[in-house]
């Protein structure tokens, strides 16, 4: 299964491994990580040792290698944002998910992470959840959001 999966994205950039980056993005965005044995198997077919696609891989903050969860969160923890409040509002987040910062829940429903400046600071604080901005965010908003994303 991984291995079809796999084929087709190499397939689309005909094996080439200059195009590791954009390999290593595709299969970011189809597995939601890059997972250990696939990139065996990206090294093998390409010829690119385990190593350097390694380092690749932790080098670029885009990248995970554990796993992330359906909905990514991210919390602005810009200067506007921290000053309106955005510490509280990630330590909500990481209460009601019972996971810190940089974590994925057990359910695999929620990954969460801090950010800087997402470029609305007129709606500080601002999360982003997905490709979806929500700004001005309160603490009691957040079991709602949650909530909402979950079903
Ligand atoms: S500081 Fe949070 S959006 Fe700019």
């Amino acid at each position: 299964m991984n291995e079809q999966r796999v084929s087709e994205i190499l397939t689309r950039y005909q094996g080439d491994s200059s195009s590791i980056i954009a390999i290593l993005q595709d299969i970011q965005e189809d597995f939601s990580y890059l997972p250990p044995p696939v990139l065996k198997i990206i090294s093998h077919e390409l010829g690119i040792p385990l190593s350097r696609i390694l380092s690749l891989a932790t080098f670029y903050k885009a990248f995970s290698l554990k796993p992330k969860g359906k909905h990514r969160i991210h919390v602005c923890l810009g200067t506007a944002c921290h000053v309106r409040g955005a510490q509280r509002i990630i330590e909500k987040f990481e209460r009601d998910l019972g996971i810190k910062s940089g974590e994925t829940s057990a359910d695999r429903e929620f990954s969460l992470d801090a950010v800087r400046c997402i470029g609305c600071c007129g709606l500080a604080p601002v999360v982003m959840i997905g490709e979806d901005v929500h700004g001005k965010v309160t603490q009691t908003k957040i079991p709602g959001l949650l909530k909402k994303y979950k079903k």
